[in-house]
């Protein structure tokens, strides 16, 4: 039916002033800052206080900050067990986390209270408790007991010790807050918008988080970065057995599953027509933590694959300007960080809390409805017909 803007796709449904995705030139600008710019270089609880407040923090509010965060890991006893039982009955991780941030409600200190202020102290709990919860989950999908946090580590240090209960490296540590400040935002994407949808009501920080966390839990948002691992291990499989060149190999490979139909995994998005600056950024900061690893070879073995399917893609769908997406980069540095690909979509979760949050306290501000219309395409005026006569 005309009019209907299937998707909203292009609909512009509010303003705000923490992130602006440029699709055609390939910018992403975070709290005014270039992705590229400020990723790497920040601290995720910096981001995040950028994100509330517009502005970078002091040396004593970014203080400020990690202590109120560090204060508020430990989650409720209930909340924990939930986790530990959804980990134990095998359920998905996004949803243990999304039942885990539902009961976050019952730690809430002022459960009935729908101030700003007390949507911000909700804020707050939810960012300190998502990596307890997750790693929670984790720990119990392994058979282990959860860690305690460990008060003297920051935001991303204190989620890998938890995973782990090992003191992460320095090189770890940067490399997952590069990750997570880097996915931290993005525009209108379908969770922030949900949680937008659910707060515009008048209803609360909580519940706009739990929703969030059900739409990043579909696999055209949170996205499968796991797949695009695998990609790049079957590859190298594969070369060994045959004993051909990676690059050909890759090349092969490519062709292959083009020419059958199937999407290549990391590769393509709705928005970019040219690479997505955060592969970029993320590019980046896996030659960083591959370094000195032994995982190198994978790096170096990702690269090429890259660029052999780059190259297929373009032959396959000449002009349509397909380039390699953040999910690419993102197995990679999760994977050289330590994670498994069990926990990439709920570490994405980890760090889009931040965004989400913000985006909750802006729309409590803007404090209107969003409320969309629907063409009805049903029929009109249908007699009613007794149940026996049916
Ligand atoms: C992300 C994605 C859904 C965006 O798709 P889109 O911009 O809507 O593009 P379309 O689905 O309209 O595809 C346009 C054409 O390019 C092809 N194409 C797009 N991405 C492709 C990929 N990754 N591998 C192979 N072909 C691809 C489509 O098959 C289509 O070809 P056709 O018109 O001949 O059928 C898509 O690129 C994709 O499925 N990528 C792989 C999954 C992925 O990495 N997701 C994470 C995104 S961050």
């Amino acid at each position: 039916m005309s009019g209907v803007i299937h998707g909203l796709d292009g609909i512009v449904v509010t303003e705000t002033r923490l992130s602006r995705v440029d699709g055609e030139a390939g910018r992403l600008t975070i709290g005014g800052f270039a992705v590229e710019e400020l990723a790497p270089r920040a601290a995720y609880e910096e981001v995040l206080f950028l994100l509330w407040n517009d502005r970078l923090p002091t040396a004593d509010e970014l203080a400020e900050l990690r202590a109120c965060l560090e204060s508020r890991r430990a989650v409720s006893e209930e909340a924990l067990r939930l986790v530990v039982t959804a980990a134990v009955r095998r359920v998905h991780p996004m949803d243990a986390l999304r039942m885990g941030a539902a009961a976050m409600s019952l730690s809430d200190r002022d459960p009935r209270a729908t101030s700003r202020a007390a949507n911000l102290e909700r804020a707050l709990d939810l960012v300190a408790a998502f990596p307890t919860l997750v790693a929670a989950y984790w720990r119990a999908l392994l058979g282990e007991a959860p860690i305690a946090p460990d008060p003297r580590l920051g935001h991303a240090a204190n989620y890998l010790y938890m995973l782990t209960g090992e003191a992460p490296s320095a090189a770890e540590v940067r490399a997952l807050e590069t990750y997570l400040n880097t996915v931290i935002d993005h525009g209108m994407n379908a969770s922030t918008f949900a949680a937008r949808v659910i707060v515009s009501t008048r209803s609360d920080m909580t519940s706009a988080i739990v929703g969030a966390v059900g739409a990043l839990k579909g696999p055209l948002h949170g996205g499968a970065p796991g797949p695009a691992l695998d990609m790049v291990l079957e590859i190298q499989q594969r070369s060994l057995r045959s004993g051909r060149d990676l690059a050909v190999e890759a090349r092969a490979w490519a062709d292959e599953t083009i020419a059958a139909g199937e999407r290549i995994m990391g590769f393509g998005h709705r928005i970019y027509r040219v690479r997505d600056p955060r592969a970029e950024v993320l590019g980046d900061a896996a030659s960083l933590l591959f370094d000195d690893s032994a995982d190198r070879v994978l790096y170096e073995d990702a690269r090429i694959v890259e660029t052999e399917i780059l190259a297929a893609l373009e032959r396959a769908k000449p002009g349509r300007r397909i380039q390699t997406n953040v999910e690419f980069y993102t197995a990679l540095l999760l994977h050289g960080i330590g994670l498994d690909a069990e926990l990439f979509s709920p570490t994405f979760a980890v760090g889009r809390v931040g965004g989400w949050t913000a985006h909750v306290l802006e729309q409590i501000d803007e404090d209107r409805l969003i409320r969309p219309r629907a063409a009805y395409i049903g029929v009109f005026d249908r007699p009613w017909i007794p149940l026996e006569s049916r």
